[in-house]
């Protein structure tokens, strides 16, 4: 199977081809796809034709050899395929009802929400639930994790392990976590993304965030174009890897107030249209006290509503895990302050009343007082207020607007 996939598997593709797309990162069929024709001629200066033909080619090799789905099918044949469609439990019962069992492999799951909704909570335990046994809703597979906020926290993941009875350690082992430090970068981090994919039987991508870096590279109007072209860009290829890998993909979206929305939820997802078009399912968390709320707001299959949820140490969890944890640490809590109270009142008071008092008064009073007050008071008056007036305020203008029209002629 995996010579199957060689470049120089496809008929008419030579040594000299074959270098010429490993050289640009392309190693095997799958990732002839991933990149699509456009990507493939540009990265490797061939011609559009000839990058068509190949990536026809590369299609064709995978349709046959059962690994994408045929050109024309029928809805029979479709049903029985998504029948077969990989599931990756939440670990709550409520978020599984949401998304009819969990979310699927194939398919970009969007998740938008506030700040502190739980985006990163939800992918954090995503990664550790995706590599559970079948029976237990997983897909023992790894995880490529893409983290561009640097909140990606390695000891959420051995306390969601822990809950869940796994061995931490390994967990571990099985999440790769890419930080991407600009989004050109993490562009990047995905078009190599193929061979880690391979290696570590990856079965969920997390983008978390997926359009963070983009918005704040492209600020204002006049880059909003290129900023949603490039992010356009970096969307479609996370469906292109779900849809050629058989993977999930997450990407979480940060959604800011729009005050010209008068009806509804002020708020939007800050991704714009490009996320949404292309995400199959989009989810959005919302705050709502200590619980949270998460809606199905986009599915093709999937019935608008929302339920409730709550975050815990097992990362997203069930509202009545919630209640049950309060009670149980208030129950606590009371027992462990009776237990303390009695024994410890009587014996303590006497002994520590008296000697602390006196020795600690008297001498540090007057040493500290007088000293400071003088020497420090008169010098730093009269030199600074002066000389700082007059030579700052003229040459800073120029130079500023200097600064100012360099900086926009290099963006245009
Ligand atoms: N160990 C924990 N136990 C319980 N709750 C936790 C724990 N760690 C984090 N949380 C909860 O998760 C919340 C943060 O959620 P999260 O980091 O997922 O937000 P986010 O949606 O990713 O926000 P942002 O848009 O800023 O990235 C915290 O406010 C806290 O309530
Ligand atoms: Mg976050």
């Amino acid at each position: 199977m995996v010579e199957d996939l060689r470049l120089d598997s496809l008929e008419g593709v030579g040594p000299v081809t074959t270098r010429k797309l490993s050289d640009a990162g392309v190693h095997n069929v799958m990732d002839l796809i991933v990149r699509g024709p456009v990507d493939i001629a540009e990265i490797t200066g061939m011609e559009k034709d000839t990058a068509e033909k190949i990536v026809n080619k590369a299609r064709k090799h995978l349709v046959e050899g059962g690994l994408l789905a045929k050109d024309f099918i029928s809805a029979s044949e479709l049903y029985k395929t998504r029948q077969n469609i990989g599931k990756i439990t939440t670990g709550t019962n409520c978020l599984d009802t949401l998304f009819d069992g969990g979310i699927e492999t194939r398919a970009l799951t969007e998740v938008y929400g506030e700040f502190g909704c739980g985006k990163t909570q939800f992918a954090h335990t995503m990664s550790v639930m995706v590599q559970k046994s079948k029976e237990e809703g997983g897909l023992e597979g790894g995880v490529l994790y893409i983290d561009t906020e640097g909140t990606f926290r390695p000891e959420r993941i051995v306390q969601i392990a822990q809950v869940h009875d796994m061995d931490p350690e390994k967990v571990l082992d099985n999440i790769i976590v890419a930080r991407a430090y600009n989004s050109a970068h993490q562009v990047l981090i995905l078009e190599e993304a193929g061979a880690i994919i391979e290696k570590h039987n990856v079965k969920l991508i997390v983008a978390d965030s997926a359009v963070g870096l983009f918005r704040a590279e492209y600020l204002g109007r006049g880059t909003l174009s290129v900023r949603q072209q490039k992010l356009n860009h970096f969307v479609h290829l996370l469906v292109r890897i779900a849809e050629t890998y058989d993977c999930a993909a997450i990407a979480t979206n940060q959604v800011m107030a729009s005050p010209d929305v008068f009806f509804g939820d002020p708020t939007r997802p800050i991704g714009g249209n490009v996320v949404a078009h292309t995400s199959t399912y989009r989810i959005y968390f919302k705050k709502s006290g200590k619980k949270r709320i998460a809606r199905m707001v986009d599915s093709p299959h999937h019935p608008e509503q929302e339920v409730i949820f709550a975050l815990g140490e097992a990362g997203v969890i069930d509202p009545e895990e919630a209640e049950k944890k309060l009670k149980k640490t208030a129950k606590k809590v009371t027992t462990k302050i009776k237990a303390t109270v009695e024994p410890t009142v009587e014996p303590t008071v006497e002994p520590t009343v008296e000697p602390t008092v006196e020795p600690t008064v008297e001498p540090t009073v007057e040493p500290t007082v007088e000293p400071t007050v003088e020497p420090t008071v008169e010098p730093t008056v009269e030199p600074t207020v002066e000389p700082t007036v007059e030579p700052t305020v003229e040459p800073t203008v120029d130079i500023v607007e200097d600064h100012g029209a360099d900086i926009t002629s290099d963006n245009l």
